[in-house]
């Protein structure tokens, strides 16, 4: 199973961008003990500033991957383009947030890509993108 986490705007200053709202951890701290603990998943990680880039990505990973978990950050709220993309590709695409969106600004309350996504994971850290990548993992079911 290959996943890839695409970042955008402003998520490669995770660890000194408003700690208080998205942690002290930088992307690259986190990313390696994610692939520690998520060893059966094969996990890449894209992440661009440039609204351009993060739809060549998602248009290139239908190819080489079997999902991507998507934070946008600020363009969620902003980009028909992105929410486009993810409607054009075939592969699942998971919306993650750090931070509780719902609970913040109203214009962080409404998201262009939520519709397209097979489902939306926020509010809970870091974690949020772990738990993102378990939804594609197939759990063994105890009743078999
Ligand atoms: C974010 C939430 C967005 O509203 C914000 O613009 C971000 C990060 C999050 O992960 O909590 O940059 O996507």
């Amino acid at each position: 199973m290959k996943i890839l986490i695409i970042n955008g705007p402003n998520l490669n200053l995770l660890g000194e961008r408003e700690p208080s709202v998205y942690g002290k951890k930088s992307f690259d701290e986190y990313f390696t003990i994610l692939q520690f603990k998520l060893r059966e998943v094969e996990l890449s990680h894209f992440q661009s500033n440039h609204e351009g880039e993060i739809i060549d990505k998602l248009h290139e990973a239908r190819i080489h991957f079997d999902g991507v978990v998507l934070n946008a950050a600020a363009y969620t709220h902003t980009s028909v383009a992105i929410a486009d993309a993810v409607k054009a590709i075939q592969i699942p695409v998971v919306e993650v947030h750090i931070s509780n969106t719902l609970a913040r600004e109203n214009f962080r309350k409404h998201s262009y890509i939520a519709p397209y996504a097979s489902g939306v994971i926020t509010g809970f850290g870091m974690k949020s993108y772990e738990l993102a990548v378990l939804s594609f993992v197939e759990l063994p079911d105890k009743n078999e």
